[in-house]
Order: structure tokens, then C-alpha cells, then sequence
């Protein structure tokens, strides 16, 4: 029997992270981070000085590396290892936030980094967060979320985040970076974030984590009993 997949898709800091990945422990279903993976290409194409307004060197970059990701204990839920080097803890920087939209944005590195997640999903039993993983990556999941929230409580979260890694960085500024990646992810040409239709829009702004895993994961439960 092939395990159903879900699929969320939002804008950044909206809680479909840490919302997906209670919803996997819960589930018994393996978590992916699409996101970590255009960080991981950012931070490669950091790493080696790429030109990031070079379609061509980025997309070479993508197709030529190695990208394992592994279920883990840790806070985000998953290793990543780039070319044999463990970079979960890179993909965060600020740096990286900073870049990663013009990394996403390239057909090339989207085609290649596409191929690997359906590759992970084929068997079923997966829970994958992006922009795009609605609509391009699994439009035929048998669960298909928006979690969205609004762009001020999306820079509170997300600015709390940074001050307690020790960043020092303003509300204000975190604010403006949201709305400037949020413009990039839903204006590029390739595979823009937006609702698709038949998509459920789950609205998290003042409500808690916990609550928005419970109300998925009893729709998501009622769905697996129904299946098994
Ligand atoms: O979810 P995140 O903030 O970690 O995503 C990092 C960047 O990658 C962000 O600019 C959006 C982009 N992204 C994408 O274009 N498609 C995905 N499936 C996942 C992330």
C-alpha cells in the first residue's frame, strides 16, 4: 500500500516548517524541506564566489552536486550534507536569507532540484514544504495546504528567531527582507508561489503552532483511516 503525500506550500516564515515537521513526527511520515535545498545551492554558490546572476554556473552547480538529506533528532528535523559536508547548521545565515531568492529563481536549478524531490516522494509517505510543491512538485498529493499569515506576524516570528541565534538585526529590517523575498517567490516566471485552485488556505496568523498541527492532523488522520 503507498502511504498518501501532503504537500504545503507558503511564504517564508509562515510556520509550514515546524508545522510540517510536527506533522510528520505525528503522522509517522518523513519530512522534507525543500527550502534547504535552494539554501543548500545559495550556499555552494556563496562558497565558491558564483557569479548569482549566471543562470548557467548556478544551474551547473545544482546538477553537479552531491545532496543528501537525512531524517534527524535535532531542532530542524533533518541533516544535509552537500559533497560530503554536513551544512544543516549554514542554512540559516543571514547571508544565505539574503541570497537564496535569486538562487531559486533560476529554471535550471528549480528543473534539477524538482527531479530529486519527486525522486523522494515516489513511494509515498512524504510531507514536503516549498513554494512550488502544490502546484509543479506534487500536484497530485492527496493533501494539498497554503499556510499563509500575515507579513508583519511572519517578521515578529521570524525576527525572535534571529535575536535568539544571536544575530543582530532589526524588526524593521526583517520586515522589509520578508516583503522583498515574498515580491521574488510570487513574481519570478518559474514556478511562482501562489494559491492554486482546489488548494485549502489555512491562515496562521494568532494562532500557535500547536494549534494549526492539530487542526491538519485530524483532517490528514481522518485520511490515512480512510485509506488503510
Ligand atoms: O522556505 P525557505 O525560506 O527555506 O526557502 C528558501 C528560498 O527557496 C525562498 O526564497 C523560496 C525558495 N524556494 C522555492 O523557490 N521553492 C521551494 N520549493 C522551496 C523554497
Amino acid at each position: 500500500m503507498k502511504l498518501p503525500n501532503i504537500a504545503i506550500d507558503g511564504p517564508a516564515a509562515s510556520g509550514k516548517t515546524t508545522v510540517a515537521r510536527l506533522l510528520a513526527r505525528r503522522l509517522g511520515l518523513v519530512f522534507l524541506d525543500t527550502g534547504a535545498m535552494y539554501r543548500a545551492v545559495a550556499w555552494l554558490a556563496l562558497k565558491n564566489s558564483a557569479d548569482l546572476s549566471n543562470d548557467g554556473a548556478l544551474t551547473d552547480l545544482a546538477e553537479n552536486c552531491d545532496m543528501r538529506i537525512k531524517p534527524d533528532d535535532g531542532e530542524l528535523g533533518y541533516a544535509l550534507e552537500l559533497n560530503g559536508l554536513d551544512i544543516t547548521a549554514r542554512l540559516h545565515e543571514p547571508r544565505i536569507d539574503q541570497n537564496v531568492s535569486a538562487v531559486a529563481k533560476v529554471s535550471g536549478v528549480r528543473r534539477n532540484l524538482v527531479q530529486r524531490q519527486q525522486k523522494m516522494a515516489e513511494n509515498g509517505g512524504v510531507i514536503m514544504v516549498g513554494r512550488d510543491i502544490t502546484t509543479v512538485v506534487m500536484p497530485e498529493a492527496e493533501f494539498r495546504y497554503y499556510l499563509d499569515a500575515s507579513v508583519e506576524e511572519r517578521a515578529r516570528r521570524r525576527y525572535l528567531e534571529l535575536q535568539q541565534q544571536g544575530e543582530s538585526i532589526t524588526e524593521a529590517e526583517v520586515l522589509e527582507q520578508l516583503k522583498e523575498r515574498d515580491y521574488i517567490d510570487s513574481h519570478r516566471s518559474d514556478s511562482p508561489l501562489y494559491l492554486a485552485e482546489g488548494v485549502r488556505r489555512f491562515d496562521s496568523t494568532g494562532k500557535t503552532i500547536d494549534e494549526v498541527v492539530e487542526g491538519l492532523s485530524q483532517e490528514c488522520l481522518q485520511l490515512l483511516k480512510g485509506i488503510g
